[in-house]
């Protein structure tokens, strides 16, 4: 019998049967990787602070027949890691797919940085991925299937507008992800980073009310526009899937060229 091409898509990147754990799935571009892995086929928990966008996330999803659920964590200390992740594992399961996708940028220059800042950014965007990967990674081995995916940044590559502690932070995850790839790659977990340039979000509200600002580096990708987030589906449900298991350790960039331009 021959393959109708539903199946054989079906087949690559269905989700079905999946859990998956999206930090920073309330908002931007976790949102909109936690609505294509959940329209993919996948049982998403979205884990981020403020309970308004994650009932407004959640209920988006359950209005489109998906399964969805939330938790409030904050990924700011040690405590609010461990206790979101223990929280979120109790929903669906354990989650065979966790994308790290919770960020903060506070953006002051080095010269100026305190230690809080330094302390809070580390913990956000760097520890809670860590600490999430030690928590899943090894049930992810065991089972022999996983996915462990970050959002990184153009600046884990190159100093931009003031990295400060921001590159620091996103350049350590982009190591994370190799050592992890290396940990349990054999074990079917794969470990890969997603690679923004500019995308309009909440994090960079400011910039994006600088008509003059957006345009120039519109300007500076190879398609001519800034980012969205649903630029990231699909690059999200590839590495969520079957298809992407012979690609670890690996940066995919989903930038429009920003980055080779
Ligand atoms: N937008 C860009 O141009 C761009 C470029 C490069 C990289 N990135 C990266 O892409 C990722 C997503 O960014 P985005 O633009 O989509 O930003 P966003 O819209 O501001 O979303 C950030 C998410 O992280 C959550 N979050 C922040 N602090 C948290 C904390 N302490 N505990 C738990 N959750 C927390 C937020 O929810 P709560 O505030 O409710 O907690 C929100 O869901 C980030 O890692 C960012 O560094 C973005």
């Amino acid at each position: 019998m021959s393959t109708t091409p539903a199946d054989y898509l079906s087949g690559l990147f269905s989700l079905d049967g999946r859990t998956a754990l999206v930090t920073g799935g309330s908002s931007g571009i976790g949102r909109a990787i936690a609505g294509a892995l959940a329209r993919a086929g996948a049982k998403v928990v979205v884990l981020a602070r403020k309970e308004t966008d994650l009932v407004a996330t959640v209920d988006e999803l359950t209005a489109d027949g998906c399964r969805a659920a939330w938790v409030s964590a904050d990924l700011s200390t040690r405590e609010g890691i461990r206790a979101g992740a223990e929280e979120a594992a109790a929903v669906f399961g354990e989650p065979d797919i966790l994308v790290n996708s919770a960020g903060v940028n506070l953006r002051p220059p080095l010269g100026e940085l305190g230690e809080d800042v330094w302390d809070v950014t580390m913990t956000v965007n760097l520890e809670a991925p860590f600490l999430l990967g030690q928590r899943f990674g090894p049930g992810m081995a065991e089972r022999g299937f996983g996915r462990l995916i970050h959002v990184t940044s153009q600046q884990a590559h190159r100093a931009f507008v003031q990295s400060g502690a921001y590159g620091v932070s996103k350049g350590g995850l982009e190591s994370l992800a190799r050592s992890q790839a290396e940990a349990w790659s054999a074990y079917g977990v794969t470990a890969n980073t997603l690679v923004p340039g500019v995308v309009l979000t909440p994090l960079n509200e400011r910039l994006a009310s600088d008509p003059e600002k957006v345009a120039a580096l519109a300007a500076r990708t190879m398609v001519g526009r800034n980012g969205l987030a649903e630029d990231f589906a699909g690059a999200a449900v590839f590495l969520a899937s079957a298809a992407s298991a012979y690609v670890t350790g690996h940066s995919l960039f989903v930038d429009g060229g920003l980055s080779v331009h």
